[in-house]
């Protein structure tokens, strides 16, 4: 959507996936403290977002949305004061339906006075569910809170959670600056491969302006090993995936702040370029010996190589994958290591790679220039 936001895929923080509808005020503002005292703010992430369960369960009586006065007893607009005094932005949820998946009140119908209602409070962002939907296609949906969101002359950002329905990619680059290409990630190995899969099919519709949403991630909940979340975030963030955290910031394990905060990661996801790297080999049982790659500015390439086998692997990238000629000349840098590893591979380049582990490099074929 050419709303001038979106430029990069956006990154910040969502309240589902750790806490669902255990959400106040306290909390969101809590968050807001710690993403800047982390320095995970000054990395990129500068959303706050508040996901369902903020709102009352009836609209006042001139029919608007209203905070749930238990849990955000000072109301949003006080809150986006808050995150706005730190440099970060406020998000927020409905749904394009007449219920949110928790049954709260909805905007469907009521897109221009819900709209003129969020920016009035400073509103940043809007991630707009698919709840109860009465039947009617997404592509009859989203786009009225699209003109009434772009009709406040705030800018926000336009989120669509549809769960993939539709096909998104193929309709919604002129409506949202995001749109989910699957139904709920879920904190399991699992689950995060075949999202994974399933966004990797929509890679040629994303760019700035409009990215594929794979979900948000699940880093630092518990359900994956380190490794696992490690590959989870590599993937994403090569796949130029939003990049929401997903767990409580206030308490985070070393191990999951050395996840989120590997600024080298980020960089591949917020380049410039904004092409979402891809899955171009897989090999071994089942292809789970895999090369997700995807050029950047300067000429260069991400590249992960992710071993989904139940045993240790090497993976190997060959230079044919990424269409450059066997004998240029390329420099590696290990975004994991944060080491330069190889001045001068040629053909190919590979590793051991544990299992359910991955990778992560920057290819610079000699002769690129590598500036930004
Ligand atoms: C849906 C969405 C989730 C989350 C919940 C909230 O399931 O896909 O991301 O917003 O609703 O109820
Ligand atoms: C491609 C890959 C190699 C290997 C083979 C298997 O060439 O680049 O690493 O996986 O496929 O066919």
């Amino acid at each position: 959507l050419s709303n001038g936001l979106a430029q990069t895929p956006q990154m910040g923080w969502n309240s589902w996936n750790f806490f669902a509808c255990d959400i106040n005020e306290t909390l969101i503002k809590e968050t807001a403290d710690a993403l800047i005292s982390t320095g995970l703010a000054d990395l990129g992430y500068n959303y706050v977002n508040i996901d369902d369960c903020w709102e009352a369960f009836t609209r006042d009586e001139k029919d608007q949305l209203v905070p749930d006065p238990k849990t955000f007893p000072s109301g949003i607009k006080a809150l986006a004061d808050y995150v706005h005094d730190k440099n970060l932005k406020l998000g927020i949820y409905s749904s394009a339906g007449v219920f949110t998946c928790q049954v709260r009140p909805a905007s469907l119908f009521h897109e221009n006075d819900d709209a003129a209602t969020w920016a009035s409070w400073g509103v940043d962002y809007l991630k707009y569910d698919n709840c109860f939907n009465l039947g009617i296609k997404p592509i009859d949906r989203y786009p009225p809170m699209r003109d009434a969101l772009n009709s406040t002359g705030r800018k926000i950002f336009y989120s669509l959670c549809e769960w993939g329905e539709d096909d998104p990619a193929l309709w919604a680059g002129d409506v949202g600056n995001s749109w989910r290409t699957t139904d709920d990630i879920e904190d399991t190995w699992a689950s995060m491969t075949s999202i994974a899969d399933l966004n990797d099919k929509w890679a040629a519709y994303a760019g700035p302006g409009g990215w594929n949403d794979p979900d948000m991630l699940e880093v630092g909940n518990g359900g994956m090993t380190y490794l696992e979340y490690r590959s989870h975030f590599s993937i994403w963030a090569l796949m130029k995936a939003p990049l929401l955290i997903g767990c409580d910031v206030r308490n985070m394990t070393a191990e999951t702040f050395e996840i989120l905060s590997n600024k080298e990661v980020i960089d591949v996801n917020q380049d410039p370029l904004g092409i979402q790297g891809r899955k171009v080999n897989a090999s071994g049982t089942d292809g789970c010996l895999q090369v997700w790659a995807g050029p950047l500015s300067g000429n260069r390439f991400a590249v992960v190589l992710w071993n989904r086998c139940s045993e240790a692997g090497t993976i190997k990238v060959t230079w044919n994958t990424l269409g450059l000629e066997s004998s240029i000349s390329v420099s590696v840098r290990d975004l994991w290591k944060h080491e330069d590893v190889v001045a001068d591979a040629v053909a190919s380049f590979g590793v051991p790679v544990e299992a359910h582990s991955c990778e992560m490099f920057v290819l610079t074929p000699k002769g690129s220039s590598f500036q930004v």
